[in-house]
């Protein structure tokens, strides 16, 4: 593995997802990737303690034994996993701070929601107009997360993937996965998102809606199809996010 010579402001971030469990070393000047990036398939059952494995194994390959961020799909109070949409049940009620503290020695390790730490990092270091106003980023990958920015700063835990319109949860309709699912065409699928976006409006009356997750990289495709009267904006960082956050919530001590 080759590390870049940088400054001393380095950090790590792991980003838990349902495909995947992936890591890199960060510089937390830049928001850059200062290794290459560590990805392994998310064991099967995705429980905590495979997770966990996996999340060590991450860090062995990267060499990494510093300071940790973790994202995880999942509403995490005083450290412990409330929620377990896209993961193994067994999550709910996890102290996970605890786990990997046993895991991975008593080195300072920072937990958080995958949406919150992708936010973060889209604040930190993507579009200047996320640090302004009331601002709603969202993921769109396996699920919808999301995290509420006033003036840069997170209100974290909020959930919007899973607001109910017309019965459906927002994810079970417009998550990229379904997109996949269902194989349906950008523009088909843009018009799910657009009836999200319009129900966000209608609720919460941001300032702009930044988008990311994977699907974002192709942000030509559908972001112009969308009609809310609101800006909505591809964020910078695309899946880079939820790695560069959860270094940085290691570092500043951001832990909800
Ligand atoms: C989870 C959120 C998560 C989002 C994106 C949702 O199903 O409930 O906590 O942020 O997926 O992974």
């Amino acid at each position: 593995m080759t590390k870049v010579a940088v400054g001393n402001n380095l950090g790590a971030g792991v980003d838990v997802g349902g495909s995947g469990i992936k890591g890199a070393i960060v510089d937390l000047d830049t928001g850059e990737f200062v290794s290459e990036r560590v990805k392994i398939t998310t064991p099967k059952p995705a429980t905590p303690e495979a997770v966990a494995e996996t999340v060590a194994e991450v860090l062995r390959q990267l060499e990494w034994d510093g300071p940790v961020g973790i994202a995880l799909p999942s509403v995490i109070k005083h450290q412990v996993a409330m929620t377990a949409a896209n993961i193994d049940p067994s999550w709910i009620g996890t102290n996970v701070h605890e786990l990997l503290t046993h895991q991975l020695g008593g080195r300072e390790i920072a937990v958080l929601n995958d949406a919150d730490a992708a936010g973060l990092a889209e604040v930190a270091f993507g579009e200047a107009d996320a640090k302004q106003g009331a601002v709603i980023f969202l993921t769109f990958g396996t699920g919808i997360g999301s995290a509420f920015f006033a003036e840069g700063k997170l209100f974290p835990n909020t959930e919007l993937g899973h607001l109910l319109i017309d019965g459906t949860e927002c994810e079970h309709m417009a998550s990229s996965a379904v997109k996949d699912a269902e194989d349906l065409s950008y523009k088909k699928w843009a018009k799910r998102v657009d009836l999200v976006l319009k129900e966000y409006d209608r609720l919460f009356n941001p300032t702009a809606f930044i988008v990311g997750g994977g699907i974002s990289r192709k942000a030509e495709k559908w972001v112009p199809e969308l009609t809310v009267h609101v800006p909505v904006i591809a964020a910078r960082l695309r899946n880079r996010a939820g790695i560069v956050g959860a270094a940085m919530a290691a570092h500043e001590h951001v832990a909800p």
